[in-house]
């Protein structure tokens, strides 16, 4: 038996390939451990979306090197592999910066893993892949084998070509791709006998989506999720992140007429100022996402929304900032994410002249996040006294405890439901906390009063 130990850092579509780079290495021997201090394997799975980000990596593998010298004077070998955008993005740099690094492999190549691994145990030395291989990764992938939980991440769609100003995604991750229905259909009925109730779509750009179906002709996300609809035993299904062009017709009719897509939607729009939009490339204006959000309202007029933002882009004034503010407060968010713009290695916005300094932008964040965190609070507060379906997904930290999900995607706490796991259940939200909800199982109404009404 060989342990391996895996670190995930960035986006649930890295969350996915982690689980599936254990799988793939699960029939060599490899065993997943909680810690790296003895593993034979580690693997950290990389995000370069943001300097921070990818600055971490650096300091882990510091840490790894000496975890590594110390398994080395015990006769024993500890191989290290950098995986995910910050392979893609900075490849032979990688062993250059972190000599105790075996192996370099990116997003779009990690099924060769194995054989990489081999020929480090064989030849020593360093291994690096980062090419887009015409080979399928997700036919090479065996399938899934360990629970992935009651909540379960399948990716559907990968790259992207959208090409914002700011971003290496469609550097590290590539072209747009849509991996046919068929094989999602396989792997989410895979994921639901392996216990998930809920399964969250994931892709670059999700409702690009249009992977080709039984039939021979393109899909799209909504075809897919209504087929997906269908798998039983699967409750609930999301999607993440969508772009707002891609927000099509049928796919915001879905939101109507699916009743396991919940009513939740996470559409970034980055900026409310029309200039800000326009310099980052994202192809729409504030206005166009206000009438598209007012078309999601009507499909579905329940639905939570979600964002993500950006402040101190190139080039943003006050009046700038001032209209994504207007924007937050029009829209109403009950939740989001927002960042302080971070230059990018070989994007667009990285070489415009007026970067905006840094005490600017740590201004701005502070009164965006104080707006959006309100809008949070005001949401959760609106939730108490009403009745929400909620699946339970885990313990809690309290004996006999369980936390689940809304359907707007907040935690909520019950007590005495820890046997619910994977469960949906009527709870009477009693209160909000900061970034959750504390229930009580609703009580089943009595036979008698359920017949008379
Ligand atoms: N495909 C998604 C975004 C993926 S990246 C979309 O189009 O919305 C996740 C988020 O990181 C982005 O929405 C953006 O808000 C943020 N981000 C990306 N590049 C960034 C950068 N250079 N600086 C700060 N935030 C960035
Ligand atoms: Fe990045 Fe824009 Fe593509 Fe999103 S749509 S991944 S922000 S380039
Ligand atoms: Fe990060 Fe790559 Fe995801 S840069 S956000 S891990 S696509």
């Amino acid at each position: 038996m060989k342990t391996l130990f895996v670190k995930t850092y960035g986006c649930q579509m890295n969350a996915y390939d982690s689980a599936r780079m254990a799988d793939l290495l699960a029939p060599l021997g490899y065993v997943t451990a909680e810690e790296p201090d003895n593993a034979d394997m580690v693997i950290l799975n990389t995000c370069h979306i943001r300097e921070k980000a990818a600055e971490k990596v650096y300091s882990e593998l510091g840490k790894l090197r000496i975890l590594k010298e110390a398994k080395a004077r015990a006769g024993e070998r500890m191989t290290i592999a950098v995986a995910g955008c910050v392979a893609q993005a900075e490849g032979e740099e990688i062993t250059r910066r972190q000599g105790a690094v075996d192996i370099v492999v990116g997003p779009q190549s990690y099924h060769r893993l194995p054989e990489m691994i081999a020929r480090v145990a064989r030849a020593g030395g360093h291994v690096l892949e980062t090419d887009f291989p015409a080979d399928d990764k997700f036919d090479a992938l065996p399938a899934q084998t360990s629970a992935t939980g009651v909540s379960a991440f399948l990716t559907v769609q990968e790259g992207c070509d959208k090409f914002c100003t700011f971003c290496v995604v469609p550097y590290t991750r590539g072209n747009e791709f849509s991996r046919p229905v068929e094989q999602i259909v396989v792997e989410a009925r895979r994921l639901v006998e392996l216990g998930a109730r809920e399964i969250t779509l994931l892709g670059q750009n999700v409702n690009a989506y249009s992977g080709t179906g039984p039939d021979g002709s393109a899909g799209s996300l909504a075809k897919l999720l209504h087929i997906l609809s269908g798998i039983e035993g699967l409750a609930r299904l999301r999607y993440t992140t969508s772009h707002p062009r891609d927000m099509s017709d049928d796919l915001i009719a879905a939101h109507r007429d699916i009743e396991s897509l919940m009513a939740y939607l996470h559409l970034p729009v980055q900026s409310g100022s029309d200039t800000v939009l326009d310099a980052m490339n994202r192809q729409h204006t504030r206005d166009d996402y206000r009438r598209i959000v007012e078309r999601i309202r009507n499909a579905r007029p329940d639905i939570a929304l979600s964002s993500d933002f950006i402040v101190g882009f190139p080039g943003e004034s006050d009046a700038d900032f001032a209209d994504t503010m207007a924007l937050v407060r029009d829209i109403g968010y009950t939740q989001a994410f927002s960042f302080k713009y971070s230059k990018r290695p070989g994007t667009p916005a990285s070489a415009a002249r007026k970067q905006i300094p840094e005490d600017v932008k740590s201004a701005r964040l502070q009164e965006l996040q104080a707006l959006l965190t309100e809008q949070q609070n005001r949401f959760n507060r609106s939730c108490a006294g009403r009745t929400l379906p909620v699946l339970f997904e885990k313990p809690g930290r309290k004996a006999g405890q369980a936390v689940g999900r809304s359907p707007y995607l907040q935690p909520v706490h019950v007590d005495g439901a820890a046997d619910l796991i994977g469960e949906i259940r009527d709870v009477a939200i009693l209160e909000a906390q900061s970034n959750s909800l504390k229930g009580a199982l609703a009580r089943a109404k009595p036979r008698e009063m359920a017949l008379a009404t």
